[in-house]
């Protein structure tokens, strides 16, 4: 018998003065004609002399339900969408099950249908035919661009809806980098490259969007952005910040989604030199400060679940909302757990969600937000 330090157990009754207390409770439960007692006996007998009992507040559903500290909605999601030039269907991405790209008009509809389901935003990542590309990143930078027209099409289809865009060279590189590269190939320039998402931020502003989301991990880029967006009127376009964005593994779908992944031959495209090593704390808690200074409106830290600790600091280091994004390498595993029978899918997608509210974050990119929201209604 298990005997807590510094708690008195007590036996009700006379049983225990016919034992004595030297005798340990596993002889006398063992002790003969003492066995149909054995039951009631452990149950009713046997009571700890305790304080706190923190399991009264687990007891039923409902008193469950009075003291639950985090509690997911359909506001809190932001929606991840591909979209595809065309008139083709939905195309799926072998390693995101249930993620489609979409043509325009598909894209408009699903925007539709999730905002009826609650979810407030969509951030937009377009796919572009590989024979656009080119070292520059020139495309990013094109008036008819297929994101520009995506935007449009959203914002008048879906007024209400918050549109997001990713500002980053990555589906417009032959190479995969999200900015352009230095003279000798061997980096990415930073300058150069703030200079031409500057530009890219503002044709989005143009366009529609009411966050453009800045991904790229350059330095001084949010404050260009956001000059370079009051300079042109757009005093309104907000800014959503990846500001500690990791060198993720955990990237590898999305890069298969958007086509980023193996221009160069290589599928592991290094991003070290731009996004954060994952060793590191102090580094992102610094990231996020220069984004804050800079005037971001909402800042942002990615992946998530391998991430909680610094979704916690982040929280509590900044007033500023803070968003986090549960890749699509997170989404990939735990569908691809479900699809080998090994975890189920409605429990691990809402633990995996809950987990990261909890963390801290007020708001979560995540690619089950169709789902989720249906899910919560
Ligand atoms: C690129 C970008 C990436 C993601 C969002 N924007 C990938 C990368 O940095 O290579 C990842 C999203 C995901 O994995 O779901 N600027």
């Amino acid at each position: 018998m298990v005997r807590r330090k510094g708690t008195a157990m007590r036996l009700a009754g006379d049983v225990t003065p016919l034992f004595g207390n030297n005798i340990s409770f596993e002889k006398r439960m063992a002790a003969p004609g003492r066995a149909c007692l054995r039951g009631a006996f452990i149950m009713a007998a046997l009571q700890l002399d305790l304080t706190h009992r923190p399991r009264r507040l687990r007891r039923n559903a409902t008193v469950r339900s009075l003291v639950e500290e985090t509690v997911l909605r359909p506001a809190d999601f932001i929606a991840p969408l591909f979209v595809v030039d065309g008139k083709g269907a939905p195309e799926p991405i072998a390693s995101m099950p249930g993620v489609l790209r979409y043509n325009i008009v598909d894209l408009v509809k699903e925007c539709r249908a999730l905002a009826k389901l609650g979810v407030p935003a969509v951030a937009l990542f377009p796919k572009l035919d590989k024979k656009l590309k080119d070292d520059f990143g020139g495309a990013a930078l094109d008036a008819d661009a297929l994101i520009l027209r995506a935007v449009r099409s959203v914002k008048k289809a879906v007024p209400e809806l918050v549109v997001m865009t990713d500002i980053a060279l990555d589906p417009y590189t032959t190479h995969g980098h999200d900015g352009v590269l230095t003279a000798d190939g061997r980096d990415v320039a930073n300058d150069a490259t703030v200079e031409i998402l500057t530009q890219m931020a503002v044709l989005h502003a143009q366009a529609g969007v009411d966050f453009v989301a800045p991904s790229d991990m350059m330095d001084g880029r949010i404050g260009a952005i956001r000059r370079a967006l009051d300079a042109a009127g757009h005093t309104q376009t907000a800014i959503m910040a990846y500001s500690a964005k990791f060198a993720s593994a955990y990237y590898g779908p999305f890069r298969d989604a958007v086509g980023s992944a193996s221009a160069a031959g290589t599928h592991h495209l290094d991003k070290y030199t731009y996004q954060l090593n994952p060793a590191n704390r102090r580094e992102a808690l610094t990231e996020i400060a220069l984004d804050e200074a800079e005037g971001a409106d909402i800042l942002m830290v990615k992946p998530a679940g391998a991430y909680l600790d610094i979704i916690r600091e982040v929280r509590e280091a900044t007033r500023k909302p803070v968003a986090a994004y549960q890749v699509s390498g997170e989404y990939a595993q735990i569908q691809a757990a479900v699809q080998l029978g090994w975890l189920d899918l409605a429990r691990t997608r809402h633990e995996s969600l809950l987990a990261i509210k909890r963390a801290g974050a007020d708001m979560i990119l995540t690619y089950f937000a169709k789902e989720m929201a249906a899910a919560l209604r």
